[in-house]
């Protein structure tokens, strides 16, 4: 495959994570000549700016990826049933951040720190799945005190932004937060309750069958995990929580192991894994670090007092960069190095 002057096209450019890939293909420096931009209708003839230039939104249509390297899907699961099979079958490498294909047992889920050594040998027409943001920081966290202590059991809280629920959800909570503080009615529109000043312990739909009460979100957090880390049989629990912040997910991790962690020695593990930055006693990872920034930040490193095998920390990363566009390119670029 040629590695310099790529055709790449970007589904749901105008979106939360569509945004944050034209800045990040931009500050990476992908090695691009053309980009092609899609969104909805409401979009088409919009331009936006990546990499010193301007270039335009269209709507999808046949023929819309003849010619593309890569493809990445930043739109909605609906938009990856019908249109991935298109850019595929046009000789696109896709890369997918919807829901739709995770689980495929044929697709790689990647996060390249964790399991890289899955994206050798892919080519043309390759399909690649980006995991739900929340998976991502979590699984780049536990690889490296899986592969020194065995990983037994997660229990996972996560506190997650309006970012994740996409752009309107962002404008939800400025425009809520507005009207609260001017002494009106916060109306929910996108997320199904008011989230200024509110938690909502629902992100996704509530289950049913032998999954009843959990929700779709906490699901993915638990197959994905499994999946990634190529342990089909780990334990994992999972409280998914909406949030009223804009930028990044911070997660509370119980860890069980098959031998007795060492916090400094885990702090020292977590140092040297790619992707993560510790910050730590007296200083703890806070979303005002991880905005806008790439790395998967972990604190509050400690014993948990109620297992002798048990570890607890706290996880922070921007679910735009690390959770989606970021991890989308870093595939790119493992498929391409
Ligand atoms: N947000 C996160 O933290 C996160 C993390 C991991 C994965 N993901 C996944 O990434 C995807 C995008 O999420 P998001 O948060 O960026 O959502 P979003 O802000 O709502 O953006 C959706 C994007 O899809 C576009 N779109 C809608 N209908 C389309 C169509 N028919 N054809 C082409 N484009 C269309 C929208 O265009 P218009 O602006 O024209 O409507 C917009 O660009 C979802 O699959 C989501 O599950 C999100």
């Amino acid at each position: 495959m040629k590695k310099t002057g790529l055709t790449i096209a970007v589904v749901g450019a105008t979106g939360a994570v569509g945004k944050e890939m034209l800045a990040a293909l931009e500050s990476r420096r992908f090695p691009f000549a053309e980009l092609r931009l899609f969104a909805s209708e409401r979009s088409v003839g919009k331009s936006l700016a990546c990499a010193g230039k301007s270039w335009t939104c269209a709507k999808l249509a046949k023929g819309a990826f003849q010619g593309v390297d890569f493809a990445f899907f930043d739109a909605s699961d609906e938009v990856s049933r019908e249109w991935v099979k298109e850019a595929r079958d046009a000789g696109a490498i896709v890369i997918d951040n919807s829901g739709t294909f995770r689980m495929h047992p044929e697709v790689t889920l990647a996060v390249p720190e964790v399991n890289g050594a899955r994206l050798k040998d892919l080519g043309p027409g390759a399909l690649v799945a980006g995991p739900n943001c929340t998976t991502a920081q979590l699984v780049v966290a536990l690889k490296p005190l899986h592969d020194r202590y065995g990983l037994k059991r997660v229990i996972v809280s996560t506190y997650q932004s309006v970012s994740g629920a996409g752009a309107a959800a962002i404008e939800e909570l400025r425009s809520q937060t507005g009207d609260v503080l001017a002494g009106r009615e916060a109306r929910a529109a996108k997320l199904k309750y008011p989230i200024a000043f509110n938690l909502i312990p629902q992100i996704g739909g509530f289950l049913s069958g032998a999954d009843e009460g959990t929700t779709s979100e906490e699901k993915k957090v638990i197959e994905e995990t499994r999946k990634i880390l190529e342990l089909p049989n780990l334990a994992v629990a999972c409280t998914a929580i909406r949030v009223p912040t804009v930028a990044c997910h911070a997660e509370s991790v119980n860890a069980e192991f098959e031998r007795a962690p060492d916090p400094a020695e885990a702090r020292r593990l977590l140092e040297k894994f790619p992707g993560v930055e510790v910050i730590d006693l007296p200083e703890y990872p806070m979303n005002l670090h991880g905005a806008g920034r790439d790395p998967v930040y972990v604190g509050r490193i400690r014993k948990d007092p109620s297992h002798p095998n048990g570890l607890q920390f706290w996880v922070v990363a921007d679910n735009l960069r690390k959770g989606a566009a970021l991890n989308a390119i870093q595939i790119a670029e493992a498929l391409l190095a």
